[in-house]
């Protein structure tokens, strides 16, 4: 039987990358996010990667509502009757001062970049404990950095890396439970930060300058260190935040 993997955030960037990287090595997929025509997209990407077309199924969810989770987890169940990987990859990133930002900002971020993937955890824990399973949370070096301007979008991070952590030793040792951190990736997100244009481009700029190995990253530079942690390489680790951000944290 093919190993069984929930990619959320699937339709755009590193999520999107990861799953054409699993379908390549036929991992049945549950491709998660909100954008039904984008999880298409990636299905269609997945299928001409090499996964058979019956193994990739697209939940469009709205992760940040309550039920969502609990879904996207029977889904995978009723059509590949386990679940092998789950990687909370979705968040949303909005930047801003504390002072002027609406605290619906702030709810929103928690409800997505925490909330949902605790949930998807908990709904998904039976499954993964029957088949020794494994979590990956993406979690960001905005979780380790102190930055004004961006305290919402971090303490999601923070949280998440914490959940992460701690959730390693409660599910230990049926259920590893591991985080990459990646550093400035080239992605959707840097278009969607409630930034304006102008700000966006200095944001960039600073993003490389600020990066000593000199670029932002791509999602293939993420991937792999993902897909590792998913791994059995990687069966002596739970509860590693794993830095990927060409030196930008160090
Ligand atoms: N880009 C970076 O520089 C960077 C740096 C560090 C960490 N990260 C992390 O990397 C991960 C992937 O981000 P990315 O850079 O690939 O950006 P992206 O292309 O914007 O991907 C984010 C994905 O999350 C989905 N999503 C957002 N809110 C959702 C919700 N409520 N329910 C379901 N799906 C939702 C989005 O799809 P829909 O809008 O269709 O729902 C989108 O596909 C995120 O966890 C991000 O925090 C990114």
């Amino acid at each position: 039987m093919a190993p069984v993997a929930v990619v959320t955030g699937a339709g755009s960037g590193l999520g999107r990358c990861l799953a054409v990287s699993l379908a390549a090595d036929k991992t049945s997929l549950v491709l998660v996010g909100r954008r039904a025509h984008l999880l298409l997209a990636a299905r269609e990407e997945c299928v001409a990667a090499g996964a058979g077309p019956e193994q990739v199924l697209t939940v469009p969810a709205d992760l940040a509502e309550p039920g969502s989770a609990a879904r996207v987890v029977a889904a995978a169940s009723e059509q590949f009757g386990g679940l092998d990987m789950l990687v909370n990859n979705a968040a949303v990133a909005t930047f801003g001062a504390l002072e002027p930002t609406d605290p619906d900002v702030f709810t929103r971020l928690f409800q997505t970049n925490v909330a949902g993937p605790a949930a998807l955890i908990r709904h998904a824990a039976p499954l993964l404990r029957r088949s020794r399973g494994t979590v990956v949370n993406v979690g960001s070096i905005g979780g380790l950095l102190a930055v004004p301007g961006r305290s919402f979008y971090g303490a999601t991070k923070a949280a998440l890396h914490h959940l992460t952590r701690s959730l390693a030793r409660e599910l230990a040792p049926d259920i590893r439970v591991n985080a990459v951190l990646p550093g400035a990736i080239d992605t959707e997100m840097y278009q969607d930060l409630g930034l304006d244009e102008d700000a966006t481009r200095r944001l960039r700029e600073e993003m490389i300058r600020t990066t000593p190995l000199g670029r932002m990253g791509t999602p293939q530079d993420v991937v792999p260190w993902i897909r590792m942690l998913l791994g059995p390489d990687a069966s002596w680790m739970t509860g590693t935040l794993l830095v990927v951000d060409g030196g930008r944290s160090c």
